[in-house]
């Protein structure tokens, strides 16, 4: 996990989460994930990996996560409260993904992203991800996916692959 400067933090989001991170959750996506699939992330999948991030108070400003299926870190959501957002947070949760995925030897990091979230999309441009695909009708109010990767280099580390990037984030947070 990255060591962000404080007040901010990162560590493994744990079940007594789930109550913010069903908020965060409602607050940024158009179709709010089930608490029991969240539970069930948390829980019983083992290939899944989840991220708290917090600042002043241990309070949670947002969270990600994704899934190691053999050498791809498939990302399977990252989200920061509306009240913090534009303040690099988002960036800080997929960096610190990509270096969890590098210390993993993953060769290729994954996602889908809705064809209208140009946020996202220009996040994820920044961190050298391209598009791969698309996926038509991918989520349930029938928007498309795009597929994008970001090839890793193992046995690169994150340090090697993102250094500079984490040292500009670090003095902008
Ligand atoms: C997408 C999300 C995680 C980005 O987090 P954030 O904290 O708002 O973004 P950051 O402040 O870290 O910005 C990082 C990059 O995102 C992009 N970005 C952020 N805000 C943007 C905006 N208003 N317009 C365009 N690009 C923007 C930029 O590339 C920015 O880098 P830059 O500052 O060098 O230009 C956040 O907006 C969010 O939670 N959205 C709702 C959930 C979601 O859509 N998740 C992604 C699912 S695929």
């Amino acid at each position: 996990m990255l060591t962000p400067p404080a007040p901010y933090q990162l560590r493994p989001l744990a079940l007594t989460d789930l109550n913010q991170v069903l908020v965060i959750d409602a607050l940024t996506f158009p179709t709010p994930t089930r608490a029991a699939l969240f539970r069930h992330e948390l829980t019983s999948n083992e290939i899944a990996y989840y991220q708290a991030l917090t600042g002043e108070n241990g309070r949670l400003l947002g969270f990600s996560g994704y899934w190691l299926l053999a050498d791809e870190g498939h990302i399977s959501t990252i989200a920061v409260h509306p009240d913090w957002q534009g303040r690099n947070l988002g960036e800080l949760l997929l960096l610190n993904m990509l270096y969890l995925q590098c210390e993993q030897q993953a060769i290729l990091s994954t996602l889908e992203v809705r064809r209208s979230n140009r946020v996202a999309q220009a996040l994820y441009a920044k961190y050298g991800y391209e598009l791969v695909g698309e996926r038509p009708r991918y989520y349930k109010n029938g928007e498309d996916a795009l597929l994008l990767t970001r090839h890793l280099a193992p046995p690169a580390t994150g340090e090697m692959l993102f250094g500079a990037m984490r040292q500009a984030l670090y003095g902008r947070l």
